[in-house]
């Protein structure tokens, strides 16, 4: 298969921290306050059926929202419609949508192709049986021939626990404890990985219920420093080794930290050096910016390669791990239990419906060219905005690496945990983040928390221009 990937630039890392660091140093650029009120008054007036219905979910649901991506400020949408670029909300506002689930929908929301054979499916197995299904061994296939060092892959029900299995694998293969992580990267919420969260060396800030010996194995380094990770690798010899090194290769939070291109070759060079596996964790980038993934893009061999979203395609259970056939082995499966064997479970796990849903949409994928769709319009979009950047004299900052759009407002992931007043300057400059996606939705447009932008094959020049008059709308109204 000839891999096709949709990511035609790289942003050089040194000149996005450049800009980064004067936003984040600079005060915020406020909303001006009658343009905000106005903003306000839409939610108010136009959706005046999805406050009811949060008002009434407050009641039995925590905060009245489930999702931490759900755009929570005023209050969250209730989308009742998915349909390509847009989403539609129970009062029948029209958004075009770059929240894109958080990133699974790369065909566009809803695609149907892939519904209609996915339902097909189920209409013989229903959803689950519990027993082996033939789409399971389709997935492994299919995805083994995108990212050929996936030798063997394993279905889990999310991203959150295929890094946690990787991490046990490779744990229980190298006999060692320690792992190391970048400082600010997500790789889900199990108790070992909720260690510095967004902002680097923040360490344990935001694990609340989670004992200290969770964390007492977990290392991290500055996003990109090389010569960082070598040291933490130095600094784990002494204390038994290191486990795993694990890293998302387009840089934390999607790349929120752009990294230097070579940075994930280098990594597998010092993984080698200390006898450490390498685990990608390609939840976003699996897919998304080319069939090949971002291991293929580079062509760097991870040990270990950790899936979600797109590998269901959107539907539930979307999660796995691969990695060649010996390291995979430590897997306990069937019979093999035993000693050496890292436990697995999940009774909902590898089901017909995740399966299915996992391969078509990986096949239409391929066969739409989705990625490079999706990445052109990804340009085409961060270019837009850089234009309106430049008109306006904004110190904003925007970048993309394909069809993953950054664009930053308040820089609230780049302060420092040495800055003294950091607890204040968190909630301020994450609020601004909210007002500016709460100003950016009443103009019709969906991001991911105010400061990211999933675009899809579903875009076209008509919903960036749309885009883009809503970016223009907000920026006009931002004081100078
Ligand atoms: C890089 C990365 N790893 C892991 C996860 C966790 O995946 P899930 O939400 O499926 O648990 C995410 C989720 O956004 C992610 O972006």
């Amino acid at each position: 298969m000839e891999a096709k990937y949709g990511v035609s630039r790289w942003p050089d890392e040194k000149e996005v921290f450049k800009k980064m660091e004067r936003l984040v140093n600079e005060p915020l650029h406020h909303i001006k306050p009658e343009a905000m009120a106005r903003y306000m008054k839409h939610f108010d007036e136009k959706c005046k059926g999805s406050k009811a219905m949060i008002e009434e979910a407050k009641k039995v649901i925590p905060g009245g929202v489930q999702h931490n991506l759900a755009f929570n400020y005023p209050f969250p949408l209730v989308v009742e419609k998915a349909e390509g670029a847009y989403l539609y909300d129970i009062d029948g506002n029209r958004y075009v949508d770059y929240l894109q689930a958080g990133g699974p929908t790369l065909l566009g929301s809803n695609y149907a192709p892939v519904n209609q054979k996915v339902w097909e499916v189920v209409k013989e197995s229903g959803p689950v049986t519990g027993l082996f299904h033939p789409y399971e061994m389709k997935l492994a296939e299919k995805i083994h021939e995108c990212m050929p060092w996936v030798e063997m892959y394993r279905c889990l029900a999310s991203g959150t626990e295929a890094d946690m299995v990787a991490i046990r694998i490779a744990r229980t293969y190298t006999g060692k404890q320690n792992i190391v992580k970048v400082g600010g990267a997500y790789h889900g919420w199990s108790d070992q990985l909720v260690y510095s969260l967004h902002i680097p060396y923040t360490q344990t800030f935001e694990a609340h219920g989670i004992p200290k010996e969770a964390t007492q194995n977990t290392k991290e380094f500055f996003p990109g420093d090389v010569e960082g990770l070598r040291k933490v690798l130095e600094e784990n010899e002494k204390n038994g080794g290191t486990a795993a090194v694990i890293i998302e290769p387009f840089g934390p939070e999607s790349g929120t930290r752009p990294i230097a291109m070579d940075f994930a070759a280098k990594a597998r060079e010092l993984c080698d050096e200390f006898g450490a596996l390498l685990i990608f964790d390609e939840v976003v980038t699996a897919f998304r910016v080319g069939p090949g993934g971002a291991q293929g893009f580079f062509n760097v061999r991870p040990d270990l390669t950790v899936f979600g979203k797109i590998v269901a395609g959107g539907y539930p259970m979307a999660g796995g791990v691969g990695g060649s056939e010996e390291i995979m082995s430590c897997v306990a499966a069937g019979v093999k239990a035993g000693k050496k064997k890292a436990y697995v479970g999940g009774t909902l796990t590898a089901n017909p419906l995740s399966c299915a849903a996992g391969y078509f949409a990986i096949d239409e994928i391929i066969k739409q060219d989705a990625a490079r769709k999706a990445g052109e319009n990804g340009d085409k979009l961060c270019d837009g905005i850089q234009a309106l950047i430049d008109k306006y004299d904004l110190p904003f900052v925007t970048w993309n690496t394909g069809s993953i759009v950054h664009f930053e407002v308040s820089g609230v992931m780049y302060l420092s945990v040495t800055d003294p007043d950091i607890f204040k300057k968190i909630p301020e400059r994450q609020h601004y983040i909210e007002e500016f996606g709460a100003a950016l939705t009443a103009n019709g447009v969906i991001t991911l928390a105010g400061s990211r932008i999933y675009t899809s094959m579903a875009d076209n020049d008509d919903t960036i221009a749309e885009t883009l008059a809503a970016f223009e709308e907000v920026f006009s109204n931002v004081e100078k």
